[in-house]
């Protein structure tokens, strides 16, 4: 058995309800019969139900970019993991940099959401991690990466088939044109694998974990990080906006004759 790469596209909050519709459509177009690995996007709150209707019938699937830990009550303005369920999203984005940075997002939060997705046993978390620029520089990303991936992820039960992603994306290269070295990927990609297998076991992490990278893919750029061992996928942000573009990057990495090996 291979695991199936995935391409994940975080329009983040760059389209109105209008443009989101519009593109929606198009991606269902251009991704028309594409069966092979799994593409999913990830529009702002607002047009999630009406992206969902639109994807009916599409291999493509709908996640969101934010979830709250609670169920139900009083937190304004937030939504729940069971609220995207009914809108139709499969996957959600945890911890993104750009949340950690202008929401004031910290550990104990972004654990209490991994929890809160994966109790509804419906939804898959993406777990995003990355050193700044600043961690970069002193040296100090290999010991940040073990730790925010401890501090998300530490006591948690995976069960069953219940997928949990991980995205690395250096906040760093993240929006700025230029994306980290393919090999700095595989190293960072490699130590993220080994930390997580630590914490859960090699089984664990062969059959429930996914591994991808994040921070300025494009077009042209994304076909270094295709044949990456450690590598099962993307998030991206600029380029997911792009729908020629965007399929691209897709077809570089599905196209690949094969993936990395599941472990029984
Ligand atoms: P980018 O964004 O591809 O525009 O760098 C990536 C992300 O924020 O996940």
């Amino acid at each position: 058995m291979l695991t199936k790469k995935i391409i994940i596209a975080n329009w983040k909050m760059n389209l109105s309800l209008a443009e989101t519709v519009g593109l929606t459509k198009k991606f269902k177009e251009k991704f028309a019969g594409f069966n092979q690995g799994e593409v999913v996007i990830c529009p702002a709150n607002l047009a999630l139900s009406q992206a969902a209707k639109i994807l009916k019938g599409s291999q493509l699937k709908l996640g969101a970019q934010n979830v709250f830990w609670e169920d139900k009550g009083m937190y304004t303005g937030e939504i729940s993991a069971d609220m995207l369920v009914e809108a139709g999203c499969q996957y959600v984005i945890i911890g993104h940099s750009e949340r950690r940075k202008y929401l004031f997002e910290n550990y104990e939060m972004i654990h209490k959401k991994v929890r809160a997705v994966l109790e509804t046993a419906k939804l898959t978390p993406i777990v995003c991690i990355g050193e700044t620029i600043e961690e970069k520089e002193s040296d100090r990303r290999d010991f940040v990466l073990v730790e925010q991936l401890q501090q998300a992820l530490s006591g948690i039960d995976v069960f069953g088939n219940q997928q949990i992603i991980v995205a690395y994306e250096p906040v760093w290269a993240i929006g700025t044109g230029t994306a980290i070295e393919p090999s700095e990927a595989e190293y960072a990609h490699k130590i993220i694998r080994l930390a997580l297998n630590d914490m859960f076991g090699m089984r664990i992490i062969s059959q429930n974990f996914k591994i991808i990278y994040g921070g300025s893919i494009n077009s042209k750029n994304v076909k270094k990080f295709a044949a990456l061992e450690n590598m099962d996928g993307l998030l991206v942000g600029g380029v997911g906006l792009k729908v020629d573009d965007f399929s691209k990057v897709v077809k570089s990495i599905i196209n690949l004759p094969a993936g990395r090996p599941v472990k029984n």
